[in-house]
This record gives structure tokens, C-alpha cells and sequence, in this order.
């Protein structure tokens, strides 16, 4: 599994999601209570940036419809989404975050 940097750890503040292009791959990174957590910064029901909506209580919500995905699993809290959105494992490596955009296969 191959770890790409995303941002620097400092540059994150709590519950602030941060967009970032890996390898092609829209990722938002939030870092919460709980850590840090990367998902896949494109709505599962259309085509909407989950990083321009709220965080709360380890969920992103997307602003359009109302949806929230967990940010530990990718799956939505209710309609109108059905389908999970990806998630990522992140490592933290002094004050660079490390995400794995990679597919498993
Ligand atoms: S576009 Fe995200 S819930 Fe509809």
C-alpha cells in the first residue's frame, strides 16, 4: 500500500474538512476527535464536494441533500444517498498526513 503526503497536520483544524487532489483522486481530509480520516470528497449521490459541507460528530454531511456519510466507514446516515462513499487509511508521520488512495483488488 502506497501513502501519498495530502497536507501538512498543522494545517488542519478540527472539523474543518480540507480538499486535496490525490493522483486524481478528490479526497477530503478531516481530522476530528477521534484522528484524522480521508474520504472520497464526491458525494455517492450526485456530483457535490462533501468538503463544502458541516462536520459533526464524525460525519461530513453533504450540503446539498442533507446526507451525512461516517467518516470512519463512508456510509450515509440516511436518504436520499444509498451507497457508501470510499474511505482511506491515513498515517501520521511527524506533521505530514498520509493517505492510501490506492484500490484494493
Ligand atoms: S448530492 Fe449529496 S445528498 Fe444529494
Amino acid at each position: 500500500m502506497s501513502f501519498l503526503r495530502a497536507c501538512a497536520l498543522s494545517d488542519l483544524q478540527e472539523d474543518v474538512p480540507k480538499r486535496v487532489d490525490l493522483n486524481g483522486v478528490p479526497v477530503s481530509i478531516v481530522r476530528t476527535e477521534e484522528g484524522v480520516f480521508a474520504i472520497n470528497d464526491t458525494c455517492s449521490h450526485a456530483n457535490v464536494s462533501l468538503s463544502e459541507g458541516e462536520v459533526e460528530d464524525c460525519m461530513i454531511e453533504c450540503w446539498l441533500h442533507g446526507s451525512s456519510f461516517d467518516l470512519r466507514t463512508g456510509k450515509p446516515s440516511g436518504l436520499p444517498a444509498t451507497k457508501p462513499v470510499a474511505v482511506y487509511p491515513v498515517k501520521i508521520e511527524g506533521d505530514d498526513v498520509l493517505v492510501s488512495v490506492n484500490q484494493e483488488s
